[in-house]
């Protein structure tokens, strides 16, 4: 008798068993809006995990994309011609590296000097020009002519490095209309022992902190008309916020397209993103970016060994790093008494007008990634007067806050804040917001003390 109620129980179990995997295989395991590939327990490692549903193919495809993200890069000619290619002037060897544990980078290293994950950028003006008509059709902005569109703080054998980031910081004191001050640092942009002679007399400089990877997938999966619903671009609602999107060029469909990611929102996929990574922080081509990243001015450079294949990472490997980004656990914040309390406040003060903690992705997840995708205008001091595409000097891509909190555990410090690392806190951060955001600043400067202190805790679990 018993035994045979065992049969009839693993018969049982294994058809339960089949169907769940029915279900995970197609990828929809959903229930009620959540989904289990979205965690809220703050573990150091979360962002390097695949999400639950990958079948062994998929997975064989997220360990080869892991793989080229983590395994650091080396010079050509070697004999591991499947990772050589790396410069000849790059930032970084490893993806990872700028990404730690896929969180963001850090503003400084060990050494307590500028740590790779900061990134100088360059370009000169349009100057409506023929030639930079044509090149800004596929093309962001115009780069400078000697040092081209990025600084590269390293060179393989032979090739010198760039420059270095050298930002002095500027102290301002913001007094409260309750008598509170803070202090916050204004960078000073410049680069130092410059290899390649003088910058361009009228260059623009913009400094660049790696964002965090958290959430990607999902972020990919919110359809456009989604984020479209929320432009406002001539402010009819009134409420002094517009919201624009980024129209870019993409080098996948040769067609312009929405932008979504990069501080700007100046690439349109997670596969575009990469490969504009790949060749400008590891001067790593793709059939994409097929070119070197050297300037006519950069002998060495355009002189170095190539690499025995002609592409560095093929579309195969660009198309598992792709995956493997898009592909991994989400951190979500565990939606407590406090958080609510907390995210009230952030709604009253209109915060949430820019920073949208709720989207129901194409797959039907409903998710609090705290961003619109969209660009807003944020004012002078915000301002890197470099335009990328359709995105002015003044704007930014609303950065999704979820996952911030992350960075604690992983690098045992708090998260330099906002494009290029400037604010050391949350409320520093928030001092910063200007023009569409100006009277959400306002509200929050007028809140009393112990609603801010709450607001804080609030941004302390995102
Ligand atoms: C030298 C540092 C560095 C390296 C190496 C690096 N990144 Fe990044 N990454 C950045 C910075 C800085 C940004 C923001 C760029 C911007 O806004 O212009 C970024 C942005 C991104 C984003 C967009 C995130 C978002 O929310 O918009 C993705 C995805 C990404 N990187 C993937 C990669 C991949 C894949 C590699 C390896 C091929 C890589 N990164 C290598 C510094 C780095
Ligand atoms: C008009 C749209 C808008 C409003 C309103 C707004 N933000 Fe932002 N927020 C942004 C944009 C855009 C950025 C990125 C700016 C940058 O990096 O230069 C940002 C950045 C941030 C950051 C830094 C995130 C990071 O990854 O470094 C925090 C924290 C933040 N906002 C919190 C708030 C809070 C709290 C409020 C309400 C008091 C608020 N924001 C209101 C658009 C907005």
């Amino acid at each position: 008798m018993k035994q045979k109620s065992n049969l009839f129980f693993r018969t049982i179990n294994c058809l339960i068993n089949r169907s769940l995997v029915a279900i995970f295989a197609t990828g929809l395991f959903v229930v009620n809006g959540f989904s289990e590939n979205i965690s809220n327990i703050k573990d150091k490692s979360l962002l390097l995990k695949p999400i639950k549903n990958l079948n062994d193919e998929q997975y064989d495809k997220f360990i080869l994309g892991r793989s080229f993200f983590v395994i650091p890069w080396v010079e050509a000619p070697s004999a591991t011609t499947a990772r050589d290619g790396l410069g000849p002037l790059f930032n970084a060897n490893t993806c990872v590296s700028c990404h730690p544990a896929n969180g963001r980078g850090t503003l400084y290293n060990k050494n307590m000097q500028f740590s790779r994950s900061l990134i100088a950028k360059l370009s000169i003006p349009n100057d409506n020009s023929k030639e930079h008509k044509e090149i800004l059709k596929t093309s962001p902005l115009i780069i400078e002519p000697t040092y081209g569109g990025q600084v590269a703080i390293n060179g393989i054998h032979g090739v010198n490095y760039e420059a270095k980031p050298d930002i002095k910081y500027k102290e301002i004191k913001v007094k409260f209309p309750d008598g509170e001050v803070d202090t916050l640092l204004k960078p000073i942009y410049a680069l130092k022992d410059l290899q390649y002679g003088k910058l361009h007399k009228d260059t623009i400089m913009t400094f660049r902190l790696a964002p965090s990877l958290n959430g990607l997938g999902y972020l990919e999966d919110i359809s456009n008309e989604d984020i479209l619903k929320n432009t406002d671009e001539f402010d009819t609602d009134n409420d002094g916020i517009s919201g624009r999107s980024n129209y870019v060029y993409s080098p996948i469909t040769k067609k312009m397209e929405l932008g979504r990611y990069s501080w700007k929102a100046s690439t349109t996929s997670l596969k575009h993103q990469s490969a504009d990574a790949a060749i400008n922080d590891m001067g790593l081509t793709t059939s994409l970016f097929p070119k070197d990243n050297c300037t006519k001015n950069q002998k060495a450079c355009n002189e170095a060994p190539k690499p025995r294949d002609l592409i560095d990472l093929t579309d195969q490997r660009l198309d598992a790093i792709s995956f493997y980004i898009k592909n991994r656990k989400t951190y979500s914040a565990k939606k407590t008494k406090a958080y609510k309390e907390g995210l009230e406040i952030f709604k009253s003060i209109s915060c949430a007008k820019c920073h949208i903690d709720n989207f129901t992705t194409k797959s039907g997840v409903k998710i609090s990634p705290f961003t619109d995708m969209l660009l807003h205008d944020m004012g002078e001091g915000l301002a890197d007067g470099r335009s990328e595409f359709k995105a002015n000097g003044n704007e930014w891509r609303t950065a999704p806050l979820w996952g911030l909190s992350l960075h604690e555990k992983i690098n045992k410090k708090s998260p330099r804040l906002l494009h290029d690392g400037r604010a050391r806190t949350f409320q520093e951060a928030i001092l910063w917001h200007g023009g569409e955001a100006s009277n959400s600043k306002k509200k929050y400067m007028n809140l009393d003390k112990q609603a801010r202190e709450k607001l804080i805790k609030f941004l302390n679990e995102v």
